[in-house]
C-alpha cells in the first residue's frame, strides 16, 4: 500500500509514519478513546509486540488451544466493538476504508449457522447449513442437518449499518429433494450448488450432491463410494479452475461424532474427473483434512487439518491446527507439501481465497486472514468460532458462527464464489 489516506489516519492515531505503520501502536490499541475518533469505528490495531512478553504465562491446562486470547489493554468487549483487527498493514487494502459488520440472526443453542456456505449470484442468496454433528442440534444420527438460505438483496445498506440488525433477515428452509443427508460442504458447480454429505448410520453413504439453486430444490448424487467402499464422512471441496476436476476432504467427523461407522479408509484429500468418472486419490498424511481452496490463479491448494478437534476423543492439543499449501502440476497431481500457517484459537476450517491470493480462514475466534506467504494481516473477528464463511462476490461476506450469523462489508472480492465451471 502506498503512503495513502489510510496511513494519514493511522499516523494521526498512532504517531507513525508509513514505513513503520506499528510503531508506538501500543498506545493505539489501548489509547485513550479520543485517540480512536479519527480511525473507522468497526477498526482497530492488534500490535503483536504488547504481548510478546506477558511476564506470567499461563499453562497447557488454562490456556489451550481453544483459549480465547485477550491481549493486554483490551477486553473481549473492546475486542468485538471493533471486529476488524489489524495486523499487518496489507489488511487495509482488504478491509478498505469503512468496514461492517452486522449481526443477522441468533439463536439460544442450535448450531443452525454452521458450514457449506455457498452464493447462488442468480438470485443473490447465500445458502448454509446446520451443525450435523453437534450434540445441541439433535443431529446427525436421528435426523439430519438442514440446508437454510437467506436473501443478500435484503441486507440493505441500512441493514449493513447497523451492528445487531436481528429481524431484518428471514432465514428460510430449503427443502432438499431428495434429501441432502448432514452436508457440511457446499460450491457452485455447473450452474448447480454441489452438496457434500457427510451421511448417516452404516446405511447411509457420504455421497456427493448436486442440488438444483432454485424451487423444487431437486437433486441428484453425483459420487457416493470408491469401488464399492463407502467414504468416511465427506467434508469440503473446491474445484481446481485449471482442469475443473472436484477435489474434496473426507476425514472421520461423522464417526467421531457418534453418526458414522468406524472409517474405512485413511483420512485423506481426493480428486473427481465427472467426466471420465475417475476417483483418485490426490493427498494422503493429513489427521482431519477439512477446508481446501485453490489459489486464484490454480497454481497452489491449501488444505486445513483440524485434527486438534478429535470428537469424542476429546482435544490433542499436539495435533495440527494448521493450512498446507501444495503446488499443483498442471497434470493436477499435487507437490510440494508446505506447512503455511499454524492458527490459534481454534482450528482453521472452512478456507477461501480472495482475487489477491490472501488466504481467509475459519477460526476459533472468527475469520483469520493470511497473505499468500501465510502471514497474518488481520482478522474478522466474532469472538467464537467461525467454521465457515462466503464471500458475495466484491465486498460482501457472510460469516457463520454457530448460532451467530453475520454479514461483513469490506474492499476484497472473492476468487471463486458463484464461478459454475
Ligand atoms: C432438477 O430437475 C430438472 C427437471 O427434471 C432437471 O432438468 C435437472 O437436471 C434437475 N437438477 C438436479 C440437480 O437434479
Ligand atoms: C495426543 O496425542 C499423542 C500422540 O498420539 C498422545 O501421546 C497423547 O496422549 C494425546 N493426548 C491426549 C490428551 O489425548
Amino acid at each position: 500500500m502506498a503512503c495513502s489516506r489510510w496511513s494519514l489516519i493511522i499516523t494521526a492515531v498512532a504517531a507513525v509514519g508509513c514505513s513503520l505503520f506499528l510503531s508506538d501502536a501500543s498506545r493505539a490499541v489501548g489509547g485513550p478513546p479520543g485517540d480512536w475518533d479519527s480511525i473507522p469505528p468497526q477498526v482497530q490495531i492488534i500490535d503483536q509486540r504488547t504481548f510478546n512478553v506477558l511476564h506470567t504465562v499461563p499453562p497447557p491446562t488454562e490456556a489451550d488451544g481453544n483459549a480465547q486470547f485477550i491481549p493486554p489493554g483490551t477486553t473481549k468487549e473492546s475486542l468485538a466493538a471493533r471486529p476488524f483487527h489489524i495486523y499487518d498493514k496489507e489488511f487495509l487494502d482488504i478491509i478498505g476504508p469503512h468496514p461492517t459488520l452486522t449481526l443477522l440472526a441468533h439463536t439460544d443453542s442450535d448450531p443452525l449457522f454452521h458450514e457449506a456456505p455457498v452464493w447462488y449470484p442468480g438470485k443473490d442468496e447465500m445458502f448454509f447449513v446446520q451443525n450435523a454433528g453437534a450434540k445441541a442440534a439433535g443431529t446427525g444420527l436421528a435426523k439430519s442437518a438442514i440446508i437454510q438460505k437467506i436473501s443478500l438483496s435484503a441486507v440493505t445498506p441500512a441493514v449493513a449499518s447497523q451492528r445487531d440488525a436481528r429481524g431484518s433477515v428471514k432465514v428460510e428452509v430449503v427443502d432438499s429433494n431428495p434429501m441432502v443427508v448432514n452436508p457440511n460442504g457446499a460450491i457452485n458447480y455447473k450452474g448447480q450448488l454441489l452438496f457434500l454429505g457427510e451421511g448417516q448410520g452404516d446405511k447411509t453413504a457420504p455421497a456427493m450432491y448436486l442440488m438444483n439453486p432454485e424451487a423444487p430444490y431437486n437433486t441428484t448424487v453425483i459420487l457416493d463410494n470408491f469401488f464399492g467402499r463407502q467414504f468416511n464422512s465427506l467434508n469440503d471441496a473446491s474445484i481446481n479452475p485449471r482442469n475443473g476436476e472436484i477435489y474434496f476432504t473426507d476425514p472421520t467427523y461423522g464417526y467421531v461424532q457418534d453418526f458414522r461407522p468406524p472409517p474405512g479408509l485413511p483420512n485423506q484429500v481426493w480428486r473427481f474427473n465427472e467426466a471420465t468418472g475417475a476417483v483418485a486419490i490426490a493427498a494422503d498424511g493429513f489427521n482431519m483434512p477439512n477446508g481446501i481452496t485453490f489459489s486464484p490463479d490454480g497454481s497452489h491448494v491449501y488444505v486445513a487439518d483440524t485434527g486438534m478437534i478429535q470428537g469424542f476423543f476429546g482435544n490433542n492439543f499436539t495435533f495440527p491446527s494448521t493450512i498446507y499449501r501444495f503446488d499443483v502440476n498442471e497434470d493436477g497431481t499435487l507437490d510440494n507439501r508446505r506447512t503455511f500457517a499454524y492458527v490459534t484459537p481454534g482450528v482453521p476450517d472452512g478456507l477461501h481465497v480472495d482475487t489477491k491470493g490472501n488466504v481467509y480462514a475459519g477460526c476459533g475466534d472468527g475469520v483469520q486472514v493470511y497473505n499468500p506467504s501465510g502471514k497474518l494481516l488481520g482478522k474478522i473477528y466474532v469472538g467464537s468460532t467461525s467454521a465457515n464463511f462466503q464471500f458475495a462476490g466484491k465486498g460482501r461476506m457472510v460469516v457463520l458462527a454457530e448460532t451467530e450469523l453475520y454479514y461483513a462489508t469490506l474492499a476484497a472480492e472473492g476468487a471463486f464464489p458463484g464461478k459454475l465451471y
